[in-house]
């Protein structure tokens, strides 16, 4: 699960030595880089000496005579396809400066369409995901700001739910630090509403053409395609130092939120503003929230590390296991409402920066309605792998703001489904269909698998009776609100985007200690395995203009000198809302493993299992062998796991009945339960296998009774706070 790691650093670009002899194998690229942005055109780099591209021969095998590098790119100018030159590729083309993008922008349109299509078959991005299906529930206390039908007083509408890692490929783990995508599709009878979001309310970029950049920097390296689903390595830091509108979002990624106990236990977020309008018209600006009911729990790095080996598919087992059993997820949907003010901003932030949130101290989230899943797919293929979203099936009520970001993404979605989903009509897939009646008069194309009767499907016509007939918005109509539209055709962006550092910082300085410790062990582990010296020292600089603390401690753990802030941090306002820890939460679903062999009470152990099965959690026994464990006369227990088939990682908690015979995989598994800081529980006498487990039984977080009940109750209790925090003064994982 980790990129490979640079045992010898290469030399820093000052030194005299710039040949493009790389000193470590795996340095990404033929000569290291400048520290500073280069500035001076030149043709691109060659390749590295060890690497050579196939023979320049025709496609009939006759030798072309062409230089073998003649396939690559050449000049030192970014042009089009066409091998026009660009002034931009970082703004897409807008009717005024915050107004929305322009059809007419080829530039950001040829970028795009020709991203979309790079991998076949599986999504570009978002590849590795799991589904679901559910029903959605109204309150119907969004209906003062939406008059969308499916959010007025208790309507239940069918949903099908896709959460998703970004990077990795589609046979990628589960468990690696990343963005979960989370979206979900609503079948409303008033068409279908995509809700297209992340577990995290940011994003890197501001503007959709970024899009391409960001993932080609994150994605693994274009020479040898390592590492795999991770951000660990240089190309991604080289990127994110340089365009530091993403520091926000990477401090999201760096903070426990990009590992996730499991995707019941994610919060999601629509991430732009949405312009809502309600029955008499008026509008307001809104944020999309999602909430679990089971709270918003991490891994920690090691376990994350170990699951990715030994059991990659952790997290889409997780759910599908939960909805088996019944322990059915639930989020409410929140809404954060602000007033549609005509510069759409709040309280100073720019509502149509995606790198921004508005604290929910400021708005607080209203729920509007609650989301179970409660059926598993029959057919992986058939639903979760060709499930199509789209930001841009939208129900009226709900409009898309100029948000740069969704405007490019409004384009993107449907034209990478051609390519993933082989031609026009997978909207006709069975998970695609809508709900609501469908006349769209699109005909034929690949994968036609409707019998279109009727002979006229334009308009207007008179052989069919002139149907279909268009609606006005009192028959249901989308009618797009009005919305003002002023400016230069330019490609810029407001000066409000500039500021990339103060909801970094507001971030930071809202975790507690604990996860603080965290994030800084998670750069430096990252930026511990990039090779070049210039990218860590750039990321530093980066870092230095959020937190200097931060910055010591990292660069304390490279090895570097901690580089002064270039921009003054902020005087921000800490949000607790951000910390995931400090609350108590439910324990439903959550996972118990229980260490028994023959010489343990094995009634006390079923009594035990049945009484977690009754509290909404499941206990699995974990026995030295396979198949039952038996004792005079006594209901045998069965065995679920052997300490051979099993980790610590796939518990939240482990109890020991009795003092099952010393293994040294029962004692790795409770050491590394309690280094995990996971509850530890015992009974019927555990101190034995405890102690020569070399567990300190009065260690915070360790529970020994006689009785196995009374040793629940207070098991249960800790639970809520998901982990023992202050087990360890200093940094877990
Ligand atoms: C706020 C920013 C963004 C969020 C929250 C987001 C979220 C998501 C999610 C959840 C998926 C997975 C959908 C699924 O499960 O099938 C996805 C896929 C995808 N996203 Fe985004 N994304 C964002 C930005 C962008 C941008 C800016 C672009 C391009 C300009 C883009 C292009 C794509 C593409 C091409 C796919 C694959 C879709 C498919 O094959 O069905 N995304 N995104």
């Amino acid at each position: 699960m980790t990129a490979a790691d640079p045992n010898r650093d290469r030399t820093l670009p000052e030194a005299e030595e710039k040949a493009p002899s790389a000193v470590v194998p795996g340095a990404p690229a033929s000569e290291p880089p400048s520290l500073e942005e280069p500035t001076a055109p030149r043709e691109p780099a060659p390749t590295k000496a060890d690497q050579r591209p196939p023979e320049a021969v025709s496609p009939t095998g006759k030798p072309t005579g062409a230089p073998e590098d003649s396939r690559a790119q050449a000049g030192a100018y970014l042009t089009t396809a066409q091998g026009l030159r660009l002034p931009d590729t970082d703004h897409s083309l807008k009717a005024g400066e915050r107004g929305p993008t322009l059809l007419q922008d080829h530039h950001l349109r040829e970028k795009i369409t020709h991203f979309d299509h790079e991998r076949i078959p599986e999504r570009v991005v978002h590849a590795r995901g799991t589904g679901a299906h559910g029903v959605f529930r109204s309150y119907g206390t969004a209906a003062s700001v939406t008059r969308a039908g499916f959010l007025a007083g208790d309507v239940t509408t069918p949903v099908f739910v896709r959460f998703s890692t970004v990077l990795g490929s589609r046979g990628s783990a589960d468990t690696v630090r990343d963005t979960r995508g989370f979206a979900t599709k609503f079948y409303t009878d008033e068409g279908t509403f995509d809700l297209v979001g992340n577990n995290m309310p940011v994003f890197f970029i501001q503007d959709a053409i970024k899009f391409p950049d960001v993932i080609h920097a994150a994605k693994p390296h274009p020479d040898r395609e390592i590492p795999q689903a991770q951000s660990a390595h240089d190309t991604f830091w080289d990127f994110v130092s340089l365009h530091t509108e993403a520091t926000h979002h990477v401090f999201w990624n760096m903070s426990d939120r990009g590992i996730p106990r499991s995707f019941r236990m994610m919060e999601g977020f629509g991430v732009h503003t949405f312009r809502l309008s309600n029955a008499e018209g008026g509008t307001s600006l809104v944020k999309f929230h999602w909430k679990p009911k089971l709270g918003v729990h991490s891994l920690v790095w090691e376990e994350a590390q170990i699951i990715a080996g030994t059991d990659p598919d952790f997290h889409r087992r997780d759910l599908a296991d939960a909805i088996e059993a019944g322990a059915f997820p639930q989020w409410e949907l929140g809404i954060q409402v602000m007033p549609d003010s005509p510069d759409q901003t709040f309280e100073g932030i720019d509502l149509l920066d995606p790198t921004k949130i508005v604290p929910e101290e400021l708005v607080p989230v209203q729920p509007v309605g609650l989301l179970t899943l409660n059926a598993n797919p029959v057919n992986f293929f058939a639903e979760t792998e060709q499930v199509a979203f789209h930001l841009g099936h939208l129900v009226p009520g709900i409009d898309p703001t100029d948000d740069p970001l969704l405007q490019g993404r409004l384009f993107s979605y449907l034209d990478t489904q051609l390519t993933r989903l082989g031609g026009p009509n997978f909207a006709q897939l069975p998970i695609n269909r809508p709900h609501a009646p469908v006349n769209d008069m699109f005909r034929d194309g690949m994968h036609q698998s409707a019998d279109h009767a009727g002979p006229a499907p334009y308009r207007p016509n008179s052989l069919d009776g002139g149907v279909p007939f268009t609606a006005g918005p009192e028959l249901g109509a989308y009618v797009e609100v009005a919305q003002p539209v002023q400016g230069v055709r330019a490609r810029t962006a407001p000066a409000s985007f500039d500021d990339h550092f103060s909801q970094a910082r507001m971030f930071y300085l809202s975790l507690s200690e604990v996860e603080r410790d965290h994030l800084t062990d998670a750069f430096t582990f990252e930026l511990g395995k990039c090779y070049e010296q210039a990218i860590k020292l750039r990321a530093l600089q980066v870092l230095a203009n959020v937190d200097a603390d931060l910055t010591a401690r990292v660069a304390d753990g490279l090895g570097l000198p901690a580089p002064a802030a270039t921009v003054a941090p902020a005087d921000v306002e800490p949000s607790p809302a951000l910390s995931q820890i400090g609350r108590p939460w439910p324990t439903d679903g959550r996972v118990i493993g229980i260490i028994a062999d023959e010489s343990s009470d094995l009634a006390a152990v079923t009594d035990l299992q049945n009484s977690i099965v009754a509290a909404g959690m499941q206990a699995l026994v974990i026995a030295p062998h396979g198949g039952t464990l038996t004792s005079g006369t006594v209901d045998p227990v069965i065995v679920q796991r052997t300490l051979l088939t099993t980790r610590s990682t796939e518990f939240d908690v482990v109890v020991v009945a009795g003092s099952p015979k010393a293994a040294p995989k029962m004692y790795r598994l409770l050491e590394e339960a309690f280094r995990h800081v996971k509850v530890i529980g015992g009974f019927g006498g555990a101190e034995e296998a405890l102690a020569a487990a070399g567990i300190p039984t009065d260690a915070p977080g360790v529970v020994i009774e006689q009785d196995a009940t009374r040793m629940l109750d207070q098991v249960v209790e800790l639970m809520g706070e998901h982990r023992v925090w202050h087990r360890f003064p200093v940094q877990v994982g």
